[in-house]
């Protein structure tokens, strides 16, 4: 608040003006040598709260947020696999219990994989096929094979690691 702080100092001025009123005061021979000096009461600043985080109906709970489920288990075929268009990653299980991933992204010229199908991830856009069980390439024109992409399964669900 670039306010308060402006408020501040001229209220700390007044506060030193008042103690020289006072000081002013005790050396006048208006006032009774005997007796106690005149205290100054203090000035103080206005109180002014200090701003407060509000509580956000949105906050997020306490727990550690999971990684977004890719595919479930029971939706995986054994021998082929699942494109996951939203994350650009292709799911796969070679063999019963045996999960990969792997980018969806042609590494020919870039399109997203369309499907996975024979045993092959397949992109449409120029025919290149990929092997489900390590991305490389069955046929091109791709002359790379996909990257494998890190993932854990828990629960039953493939996600990202
Ligand atoms: S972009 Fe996939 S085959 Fe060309």
């Amino acid at each position: 608040m670039p306010g308060s702080g402006l408020s501040r100092r001229t209220l700390a001025g007044a506060a030193v003006a008042g103690v020289g009123a006072s000081g002013l005061a005790a050396c006048s021979g208006d006032s009774d040598p005997g007796a106690e000096p005149s205290r100054t009461p203090s000035v103080e600043p206005p109180s002014t709260p200090e701003p407060t985080a509000e509580p956000s109906a949105t906050a997020a709970p306490s727990e550690p947020s999971e990684p977004p489920g890719l595919v479930d288990l029971a939706d995986l075929p054994v021998g082929g696999g699942r494109v996951v268009a939203a994350e650009e990653v292709v799911v796969t299980q070679p063999e019963r219990g045996r999960i990969m991933c792997f980018s969806a992204v042609c590494t020919h010229r870039g399109c997203v994989v369309s499907d996975v199908e024979d045993g092959t991830i397949n992109c449409g856009c120029h025919g290149s096929r990929f092997s489900v069980a390590d991305g490389t390439v069955v046929s091109g024109p791709a002359s790379t094979a996909l990257p494998t992409v890190e993932i854990t399964v828990r629960d039953g669900v493939v996600r990202l690691a």
